[in-house]
């Protein structure tokens, strides 16, 4: 008497597999729940964007003159255009000043400056 487990079971724990190596690789992305994401610390984030940032953006991520409002934005929006800047990666025209501040900040600071950010102006 054989034991097998029939095929579509099998299939169906490989897959259940396959999809937890996937998942245990990669940071989550999702962008459904936000709140869930949020791995940074808003404080700490506040105190670094005071030690350079503010020169540039202003108090609370306001904007200055012609450096743009950096506040109110969603996690994932901060956090993809500060490692695009530390890629060394152009989006506007005075990208250059952002590479130069982006390049030296850890993942934590990222995560950190952008959980500051999204509700700094409130
Ligand atoms: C020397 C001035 C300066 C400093 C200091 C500075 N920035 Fe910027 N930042 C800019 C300029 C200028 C831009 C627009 C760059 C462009 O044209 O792409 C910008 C763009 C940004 C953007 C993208 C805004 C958007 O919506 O496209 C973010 C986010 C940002 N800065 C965050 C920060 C953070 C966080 C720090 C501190 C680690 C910082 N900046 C320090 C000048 C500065």
């Amino acid at each position: 008497m054989s034991t097998r487990l029939p095929g579509i079971v099998l299939s169906l724990l490989l897959l259940g597999m396959y999809g937890y190596a996937i998942g245990g690789d990669t940071p989550t992305e999702d962008v459904n729940s936000t709140e869930e994401v949020v791995t940074g610390n808003s404080e700490a984030g506040e105190q670094r964007y005071n030690q350079t940032c503010k020169n540039c953006h202003g108090a609370a991520g306001k904007g200055v003159a012609s450096y743009p409002k950096v506040s109110g934005q969603e996690i994932p929006y901060t956090i993809s255009k500060l490692e695009t800047y530390r890629e060394g990666i152009k989006i506007g025209p005075n990208s250059s000043l952002m590479i130069m501040m982006a390049k030296p900040l850890t993942d934590e600071e990222i995560a950190n400056l952008a959980a500051y950010l999204k509700d700094a102006d409130n």
